[in-house]
Formats: C-alpha cells, structure tokens, sequence
C-alpha cells in the first residue's frame, strides 16, 4: 500500500525519503487520530486541523510482527494496565534494545510506544525503525532543523498517551515543559554512583575515566528521577561494580554496562508494575515483588 493513503489528512504536507528508505512525516496537532495498520503508522487529521503544521518529523517504518511495536493494548496484570513507554536515545542504545527485548518478551508490563532522538542516524534511531517504531526527532537545532519544538514534544507524547519516558543515553538537557508534563514520571540512567562524577560534561567515557583517575573502588549506574538539570534528580536505584587494579576506561565501561542493562531492565519493570513508592522525605523506594513489605 502507498504510504501517502496512510498518511492522509497531511496530503500538502511533502514526504522525505531518507537514505535509508523509511519515511518521515509531519506530525498531526494534538487532536488528530493516531492509527496504525500492521504495516504502516499513520496520523490522521481531525476536523479542526488547522493549516498550521504542529511539528515536523516523525519517521514512518515497516512492518512490525513483534508484540511491543507502537500498539500498547490495555491488558491487566495483576488489576494494573500495561503501560506506554517514550526512550529518548543519542548513542548506539543499547539500554534501549535490552529494554525492548524485555519488553517484547513480557517481562516488563509495558510496550515502547515511541523513540525521540537528538540524532537521526544514531544506532537507537536505526534499531527504532528497524523494528517499526515511530521515530521522533528533538530538539530543532542547526545540525537538525528538523527537529520539533518541546511543546510539540508533548504534545505528541501525550497523544501516544505515555506514562513514562526512559532516558537511555541521550545527551540533552530534559526541557522544563516535558519535567512539569511529566512529573514523576521521567527517569535517566547514568554509568556512576551519583552524585559521584556526574553533571554537565560528565557521560560516556570521560565519567569512567574520572572514576578510574579518582582511585575510587567502586562504580556502578544509577537510576534517578530527572529535573532540570544534569544528574541531581531523586535517586530511584544503583548497583556497585568494582573498579579492577588494571581496569582501563573501557574495561571498566562495558562491565557497568552490562549492569545498566540489568538494572534498567528491573526498574522499568517496577515502575510499570507500580511498585515504585515516595517516601515522606521525597525519597523514591521500590516495593519488592516478592514480600510487597520490602523496600530498596
Ligand atoms: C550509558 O552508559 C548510560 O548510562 C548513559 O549513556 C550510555 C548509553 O549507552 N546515560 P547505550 O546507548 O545505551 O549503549
């Protein structure tokens, strides 16, 4: 079927075909219907669309036989709905592979509703489309000028309906309408034991490097709530990995790595299952699954 039938309602609106041969599309305004066939993702006008064009570009994928996808069906477990996740990537994701993997094998109560990136071609973005996800590009900026604005941003989320974005690896500061859109509601890994080595600079290689510079024994990611600046949200998790004798920066890395992806994984899982609890202080915990009277 020609992507332009499913596309209807933005008939004006021109199509881009990428080098990669997806194909981006113009965002409807918040009140337009999202439907989605098997094969193809499509936004439909309401009546009131107005000429205005929300925002710009969603990418438009391929056939999706796997269950995750951009379908969240309304399915109970345990009295509690299935949740809609957005992943915001920059890098290669692979936190948002092992999260889709989970996802897709039932292990998190939750389906990947979106992917929004800051970089079109990064690995994440290829996997999103790959596996038929809708592809959102944030923030506009010179290198990307065809980005969307934060307001369009969440917009789109909400019409996706998503109850939790997942940072994994993207390298913006969070716009302060999405935190006040979404409070609670947004968390980010990051590959120390904040508030050790993070803030503004501190990511990828440079915080292994720092830690293994600091003579510090341990390491680990962890998991926070996000606000409006770099690494200082509420902490939800963290794991202890030990920095060996001889480590070198990427030793060192893929082995919290590899503990990211557990731990991620586990948290989501909570977070869907909603198990994640606030303490009177402010303090997230998390309620065990097995003895619901154990916190950590
Ligand atoms: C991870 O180390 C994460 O802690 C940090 O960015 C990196 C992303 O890696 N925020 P990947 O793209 O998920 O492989």
């Amino acid at each position: 079927m020609e992507v332009q039938h499913l596309l209807s309602g933005f008939c004006s609106t021109p199509l881009i075909r990428n080098p990669k041969t997806q194909f981006f599309a113009r965002l409807p305004n918040p009140c337009a219907s999202f439907a989605q066939s098997q094969k193809w993702v499509s936004f439909k006008a309401c009546p009131c669309n107005s000429q205005r064009a929300l925002s710009r570009k969603v990418v438009e994928c391929r056939s999706n036989t796997e269950r995750s996808g951009a379908i969240a069906s309304d399915d109970l477990r345990n009295g509690i709905r299935r949740k809609k996740l957005a992943v915001f990537v920059s890098g290669g994701g692979s936190n948002f592979r092992s999260i889709h993997e989970a996802c897709v094998r039932g292990l998190i109560h939750g389906d990947i509703v979106v992917l929004v990136t800051n970089k079109q071609g990064c690995g994440g973005a290829d996997y999103a489309r790959d596996k038929g996800l809708p592809v959102v590009l944030f923030p506009k900026t010179k290198k990307e000028p065809d980005g969307i604005s934060p307001i369009d941003l969440v917009a789109v989320l909400r019409k996706l309906e998503v109850d939790f974005v997942l940072l994994a690896g993207y390298l913006q500061l969070i716009p302060v309408e999405l935190i006040q859109a979404y409070p609670r509601s947004i968390v980010n890994i990051h590959p120390s034991l904040l508030p050790a080595f993070g803030g503004k600079g501190n990511y990828g290689m440079r915080v292994h490097k720092a830690v293994i510079a600091s003579g510090a024994r341990y390491t680990g990611p962890t998991i926070h709530f996000v606000d409006e600046h770099y690494d200082t949200g509420r902490i939800l998790a963290q794991r202890v990995v030990p920095v060996l004798a001889n480590d070198t920066a990427e030793e060192l890395a893929a082995r919290v790595l590899r503990e990211e992806h557990r731990l991620y994984v586990e948290v989501i899982t909570a977070l869907c299952e909603e198990r994640v609890v606030w303490r009177e202080d402010g303090v997230p915990i998390i309620r065990s699954k097995e003895n619901p009277n154990e916190y950590s």
